[in-house]
């Protein structure tokens, strides 16, 4: 009987052991040591989650996530209306070549390299329209490339 019950308790451990094995691999597998664990092939972008719908998500309280996505020449989402006094959590990347990320007025101000995911956070306390402009020159329509962020 005692042999019978550590033969099942050896089974159950090996096979404990091997899950946990198993789900390591399977972890390392999605986050490969060697590379950037944020790197996008920049072709495939729009087929990555989450930029594959990029927008807005209520995250809190008056909080947002806005997932985003630059390209020559513009942004997507091209317009989003939030509340007055939002906090907006942006995670933008590029689908070619390096992008600014401008709000004239405010201190946000970023690089947008391709298949990098780049983080900023603000606090949008004024209601008003603001624009999101590239500032980084990325080819013919660059001054062109804008997106829209309204304030109620
Ligand atoms: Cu994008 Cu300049």
């Amino acid at each position: 009987r005692l042999e019978k019950i550590w033969i099942v308790f050896g089974i159950s451990m090996l096979i404990v052991f091997l899950s946990v094995i198993g789900v390591s691999a399977f972890a390392m597998g999605m986050n490969p040591p060697t590379g950037h664990a944020h790197t996008i092939d920049p072709a495939k972008v729009d087929l990555t989650p989450p930029f594959d719908q990029p927008g807005l998500k209520k995250v809190g309280e008056n909080e947002y996530e806005a997932v985003m996505t630059a390209f020559a020449f513009g942004y997507k989402p091209d317009k989003m209306e939030i509340p007055a006094g939002a906090t907006v959590h942006f995670m933008i990347t590029s689908k070619d070549v390096v992008h600014g990320f401008e709000i004239p007025g405010t201190n946000v101000n970023m690089m947008v390299l391709p298949g990098e995911v780049n983080h900023l956070t603000y606090k949008f306390d004024k209601p008003g329209s603001y624009l999101v402009l590239c500032n980084e020159y990325c080819g013919g329509a660059h001054e062109w490339m804008k997106t829209t962020i309204v304030v109620n």
